[in-house]
C-alpha cells in the first residue's frame, strides 16, 4: 500500500483524497489544512489523521499530493521532494517560470516520481483526437485550436481565486489545461504572440487570453480564453492538411470532416486516461508518469512566453 499525505482539504484535494483512500493499492495517512475543521472533517471521511502543517508528516507517507492555492504550491512541492517524497502537484505547477524550475530541480535532485495534474488532456475526447493526429488519419498538423469560455468572476469567487496575483489569472488557474495538450501534441514551441486583459493593474493579471503558438514543426497553435465570457464554450480541433477533428462547443461530442466533403460524428473508442493510477503505476513499477515535472516544466516554459508576450506587445520565444 503506497502511503499518501494530502496538502489541502479543499474541492480538489478531497477528489484525490476519496480517491487513495478507496482504490485498494494506497492509503491516506493524513490529510493537512490551516482550516481545522476542514482538515478533520476530510481526514475523518478518508480514515487518516489532521494535520495543521504537512512538514510533521512527511516522515510517514511515500507520497504528497499538492492540492493546495496556486502560490503555495511551489515551496510545499519542493519540501516534499527535498524529503524524498513521490509528488503530485496541481497545476499550475508554481507561479511563473522560476518557481516550476525549482519544483523540478528537487524532483530531479530527489530522483523521485512526479505528476502535474493536467487533468483535461487526460480526457477521452482530446485523447481520441490525438490518437487520430497520430495515426496520421489527419496528415500533418495545420492547426490546433481551443476556446474556453466561462462566466466565472473571481471578484465575485471566495478566497484566493478572486486575487489574479494569487491565482495567476484565467491562463495560470484554467487555461494551462489548453496550452499543455496543444504542446502534448504540436511539439516545441519556437514563438509565441499573445494579448491579455484585466481590470486587475498587476502586469501579470489576466482575466482575457488570445494566443498564437508557431511550432517549429509549421503547425500553429490558437487559442481563446476568459472567465468573464458572458457566452460559454469549450470547444477544440486539430486540423491537418487531409482532415480535421473537433468537438462541439463543450467539447463531449467529437466530430470528423475530410477536406470539407462531409462533417460526421465520429465515435469516441479512447478510454480517459487516469492520472491517479497512473501515478500509482509510476510509484510501485518505477514506469513514468503520464506528466512529470519535466514536462510541467516545458509547458511553463510557453506560459512564461505568453506573459512576455503580453506584456511587451511582440511575439516571445519561450526559454529553452
Ligand atoms: N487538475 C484540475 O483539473 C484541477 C481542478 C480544480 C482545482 N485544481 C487545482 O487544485 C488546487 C486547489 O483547488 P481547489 O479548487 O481545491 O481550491 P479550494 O479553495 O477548494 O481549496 C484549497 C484548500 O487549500 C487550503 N489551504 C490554504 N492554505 C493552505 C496551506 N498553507 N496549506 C495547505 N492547504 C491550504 C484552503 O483552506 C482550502 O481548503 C489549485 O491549485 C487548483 O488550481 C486542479
Amino acid at each position: 500500500m503506497v502511503k499518501i499525505g494530502i496538502i489541502g482539504a479543499g474541492t480538489n484535494a478531497s477528489g484525490h483524497a476519496r480517491y487513495y483512500a478507496t482504490c485498494g493499492r494506497s492509503k491516506v495517512v493524513w490529510v493537512m489544512d490551516p482550516l481545522a475543521a476542514r482538515a478533520q472533517s476530510l481526514a475523518k471521511e478518508v480514515g487518516a489523521r489532521p494535520l495543521d502543517d504537512f512538514r510533521w508528516g512527511l516522515s510517514d507517507v511515500d507520497a504528497v499530493i499538492v492540492a493546495s492555492p496556486n502560490p503555495l504550491h511551489r515551496d510545499q512541492a519542493v519540501a516534499a521532494a527535498d524529503a524524498g517524497k513521490h509528488l503530485y502537484c496541481e497545476k499550475p505547477m508554481g507561479m511563473s517560470l522560476l518557481e516550476a524550475r525549482e519544483i523540478a530541480s528537487a524532483v530531479n535532485r530527489a530522483k523521485v516520481k512526479s505528476q502535474v495534474g493536467f487533468a483535461v488532456r487526460f480526457g477521452k475526447v482530446i485523447q481520441q483526437m490525438e490518437q487520430l493526429s497520430r495515426a496520421g488519419t489527419l496528415g500533418p498538423i495545420v492547426a490546433m485550436w481551443s476556446r474556453r469560455l466561462v462566466w466565472m468572476d473571481p471578484a465575485k469567487a471566495p478566497g484566493w481565486r478572486a486575487d489574479p496575483v494569487q491565482s495567476g489569472g484565467v491562463l495560470m488557474e484554467v487555461n494551462i489545461h489548453e496550452l499543455e495538450w496543444m504542446l502534448h501534441l504540436g511539439g516545441p514551441v519556437e514563438s509565441v504572440y499573445s494579448v491579455t486583459r484585466s481590470n486587475h493593474p498587476h502586469p501579470r493579471a489576466n482575466d482575457h487570453l488570445w494566443f498564437v503558438l508557431r511550432f517549429r514543426n509549421g503547425a500553429t497553435g490558437m487559442h481563446e480564453g476568459s472567465w468573464l465570457s458572458s457566452e460559454a464554450c469549450f470547444g477544440r480541433g486539430v486540423r491537418g492538411t487531409d482532415a480535421a477533428a473537433f468537438t462541439d462547443e463543450w467539447g463531449t461530442k467529437l466530430f470528423f470532416a475530410r477536406q470539407g466533403l462531409s462533417r460526421d460524428e465520429y465515435k469516441v473508442t479512447t478510454p480517459d486516461l487516469d492520472p491517479r493510477s497512473n501515478f500509482l503505476d509510476a510509484i510501485e513499477r518505477n514506469t513514468p508518469t503520464l506528466a512529470d515535472a519535466n514536462w510541467g516544466l516545458k509547458v511553463m516554459a510557453v506560459a512564461e512566453a505568453i506573459l512576455e508576450s503580453a506584456a511587451s506587445g511582440q511575439p516571445a520565444k519561450p526559454a529553452e
